[in-house]
């Protein structure tokens, strides 16, 4: 059986030869981190976007959208912090000079230690069988307690030290753990310094009179700097929410995992604006109503786990991330931080400006607290690909590659057929496929055998692939084939339509959400 790591890869090569993910500037050799979407990812994430853009806008009355620019004045990252403290803290080993974010390598440090807990247990588990008592063998066996020992003093130092920012400390860590650099095999490491990750470019014609300016890092600056425009033109009273889909930019030190982390992703950000002191239960109310709609998809509930965060960011008081189950451990895609007044309070002190809002009800002017919810559009692409594939053994020695996608975001929805490629049947499957196409992404294919044609519609996740055949040209039924039991039945072509709208139509899910 592949490893976890294996199937990884194999899911990488799958979305370039599919035409899901290539790398950018791929006959240049790529450029670090950096993704094109392919003719089959853009219809994907388009889909996620979509599915995205209604749950807020129409599932919810009190939020409207806006699309902001990617810049803007400069000031705006002074005041948010950005300028100041959006920093990773980042290492060199002076043998490969290979950088290393110092926070990534202690992690792994743990993870290791982890690593070695679990496979004392699974060693044990064989051993013993079914009379194994995991609990009890975790609190009294000496080599796990030993490791579990180190890990707890290492994790709790390494928190101190990325709570106090205290990059003296970070390095010792480095250095007492031991930590080598994975390619010189060396530990001679530089000091820890800290690495702003936004991108810097300049706006103007001429070099003096160049204003300097940043690829913003996340969509929602654009949304608190709005937040009068927005509440004044759509005369918004709180509670109320205003979401964005937009690119987002950092330089990110180790940038790894595919599309996991990128130097140009894209995010799906709301800002929802309340009264103070109603922060606890609309960041409660916030984490139900997205962990639904991950939910909803039908991945698997088990695939999901809130994270809550030790370290908050300087603007929260309350943070969590929904993780996903990835080949790689869970991970985070989504986070939902109370992110209290502090960026409309900044906002107002650097613009000078009054960014308050004037209650109706008790006649008072107060700066309204912030829920946010952010999601990373290619992590939200990525969870669903590792959640969909699977190589699939089939009687006879034969095997298939298919993506269970949830068919409301599969590219294409439907896959029309002639059996062969005479006796009017390409011309019926054309008929039917422009019957369908109105509805819902339908292509045609009559290269190869059904068969070939069949693993090619699975590979990409195609719910629906309609065979026409001769019959068809006397009784209008045609064969249906579903990708994921693969079983077929004849359906009338005045049929299909229903049959498969009622699969695919992304309103069956909202409503699903809504009851
Ligand atoms: N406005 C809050 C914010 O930006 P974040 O936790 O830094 O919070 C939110 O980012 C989401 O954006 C993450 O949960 C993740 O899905 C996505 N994201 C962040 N950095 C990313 C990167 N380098 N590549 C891909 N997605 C990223």
């Amino acid at each position: 059986m592949a490893t976890q790591e294996e199937t990884f890869k194999k899911l990488v090569s799958h979305c370039k030869e599919y035409g899901f993910v290539f790398p950018s500037s791929e006959i240049y050799d790529g450029l670090g981190a950096v993704y094109d979407y392919g003719q089959n990812g853009v219809e994907l994430k388009n889909n996620i976007k979509r599915y995205w853009w209604d749950f807020m806008t129409r599932l919810h009355d009190n939020i409207v959208g806006i699309d902001a620019a990617i810049f803007m004045h400069p000031t705006v990252w002074k005041a948010s912090g950005h300028v100041d403290a959006f920093n990773d803290p980042l290492i060199d080993n002076k043998d490969s000079k290979k950088r290393y974010r110092a926070d990534v390598l202690i992690e792994d440090q743990l993870a290791k230690i982890e690593e070695k807990i679990n496979k004392e247990v699974e060693k044990a588990a064989k051993r013993f069988g079914d009379s194994f008592d995991e609990t009890m063998f975790r609190q009294t066996n000496p080599r796990v307690l030993e490791h579990q020992q180190h890990f707890d003093a290492l994790h709790e130092r390494y928190k101190k030290a990325m709570n106090d920012n205290d990059l003296n400390e970070l390095k010792q860590i480095i250095l007492d753990e031991e930590i080598a650099c994975p390619i010189s095999g060396t530990r001679n490491w530089t000091d820890v310094r800290q690495f702003n990750l936004m991108f810097q470019t300049e706006m103007g014609s001429t070099a003096d009179g160049a204003m300097k300016i940043y690829l913003r890092p996340e969509t929602a600056q654009g949304i608190f700097v709005n937040y009068l425009n927005v509440q004044k033109t759509g005369r918004m009273k709180l509670p109320f929410g205003i979401a964005q889909i937009g690119k987002a930019f950092r330089n990110e030190i180790v940038a790894r995992q595919f599309v996991f982390r990128m130097r140009e992703f894209e995010q799906m950000e709301m800002q929802f604006f309340i009264k103070p002191g109603t922060e606890m239960d609309w960041f409660k109310y916030w984490k139900t109503q997205r962990l639904a709609w991950h939910k909803a998809l039908g991945l698997g509930d088990n695939k999901y786990r809130f994270h809550d965060h030790e370290k908050l960011a300087h603007y929260a008081n309350a943070a969590t991330d929904i993780e996903f189950e990835m080949p790689f451990g869970f991970k985070e895609v989504e986070g939902i931080h109370s992110r209290t007044n502090f960026d409309l309070s900044q906002h107002a002190k650097f613009s000078g400006k009054k960014i308050e809002y004037f209650d109706p009800e008790t006649s008072e002017s107060y700066t309204p607290y912030v829920i946010e919810t952010s999601i990373g559009v290619d992590r939200m692409f990525l969870s669903i690909l590792c959640g969909s594939y699977e190589e699939q053994p089939l009687e006879g020695g034969d095997s298939r590659v298919v993506l269970h996608l949830p068919a409301v975001l599969a590219p294409v929805k439907c896959c029309v057929m002639p059996l062969v490629r005479k006796d009017g049947l390409p011309e019926k499957a054309q008929e039917i496929l422009n019957s369908l196409r109105f509805d819902v992404k339908t292509t045609y294919d009559e290269k190869d055998s059904i068969g070939k044609r069949y693993r090619r519609q699975d590979a990409i996740g195609t719910p629906f692939c309609v065979t026409v055949d001769h019959d068809t040209l006397v009784d209008n039924t045609v064969t249906v084939r579903f990708r994921d039991d693969m079983h077929q039945e004849r359906v009338h072509i005045n049929d299909l339509r229903d049959m498969i709208l009622k699969a695919v139509d992304m309103s069956h899910l909202l409503r699903s959400l809504a009851e």
